[in-house]
């Protein structure tokens, strides 16, 4: 890390591919976890379908995006806070067609964006499912991309399509991976064989590290069920004690980014990507 980046907030895509391999709990319980470590913590819901972030935060948002993009509202008017003093800023349909922004509109976002520079030091962008261009430059303009997958051979593939194409499309280099629902660290250490063998034979300029894995955690599922997360809910279960240690080892790392860490950069990319 170089002196100048060290007090712009590090802005970590969260992907997968396919859908439902917990991407959003994920986001979610790191999100705590590293604000118990004194981090201010940020989360953009990109994702553009129906499984919101807030809705594990139990918060009903009011605004979104859109009302910033339109100016009628400031991003801290839009953005809600959780008991843990977390930041959330509802996408809503808004991040779906940046394309069609005009100059005025991206001006506003741009500025707007570079408001979140002191506030946090960690920005985490959840994303929708699937390799849209939607999720593709979110993916593409942040600094850091954590890949989930899980023990299933279509997550995987899907895991790699998505590496395949940010890696050709954006010449992506450095991916995360955190294989979730697993019984076993073997059976995690087994995915990331597949994928980083597949990797080392047809994209030999990406580079994936592995980050942890996630025990299938029937807490986590009743936590989801009332609006909660398992990192409230039953600390100790073995689903969150793994997303605490993830965190903690994301938290204390020395970061290996994909780009120069600043948000008006960030937006930038993202705007360059969606034209
Ligand atoms: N470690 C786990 N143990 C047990 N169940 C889990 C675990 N992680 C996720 N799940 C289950 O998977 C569901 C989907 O999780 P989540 O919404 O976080 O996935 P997602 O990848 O964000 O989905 P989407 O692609 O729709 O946004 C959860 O509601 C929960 O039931
Ligand atoms: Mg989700």
């Amino acid at each position: 890390m170089t002196s100048d980046k060290q007090n712009l907030p590090r802005v970590i895509a969260v992907t997968s591919g396919k859908g439902g391999v917990g991407k959003t709990n994920i986001v979610g319980n790191m999100a705590v976890a590293l604000s118990r470590m004194g981090k201010r913590v940020v989360i953009i819901d990109a994702d553009v379908g129906l499984a919101n972030i807030d809705i594990i935060f139990n918060l009903r948002p009011e605004y979104n995006i859109r009302h910033v993009i339109n100016a009628e509202k400031t991003l801290n008017q839009v953005m809600v806070e959780s008991d843990h003093g977390i930041k959330i800023l509802p996408g809503g349909s808004g991040f779906a067609d940046l394309t069609q922004l005009n100059e005025g509109e991206k001006l506003n976002l741009l500025s707007e964006f570079e408001t979140l520079s002191d506030q946090a030091d960690i920005i985490f962008v959840d994303t929708g499912a699937g390799i849209s261009s939607n999720v593709l430059y979110f993916n593409s303009a942040c600094d850091e991309c954590i890949v989930i997958a899980t023990r299933e051979p279509t997550s995987i593939t899907d895991a790699y399509a998505m590496m395949k194409v940010m890696s050709g499309e954006y010449g992506t280099k450095y991916f995360k991976l955190i294989v979730n629902m697993v019984d076993s660290e073997a059976q995690a250490k087994k995915v990331y064989a597949a994928l980083s063998g597949a990797l080392d034979k047809y994209l030999k300029n990406v580079v994936l590290e592995y980050a942890g894995h996630i025990p299938f955690d029937r807490q986590l599922q009743k936590a989801v069920q009332k609006r909660g997360l398992v990192m409230d809910n039953a600390q100790g279960s073995t689903a969150a004690k793994a997303m605490e240690d993830i965190a903690v080892s994301l938290g204390n790392r020395p970061v290996r980014t994909n780009s120069n860490g600043s948000l008006t950069f960030f937006m930038n990319k993202v705007f360059q990507s969606a034209t």
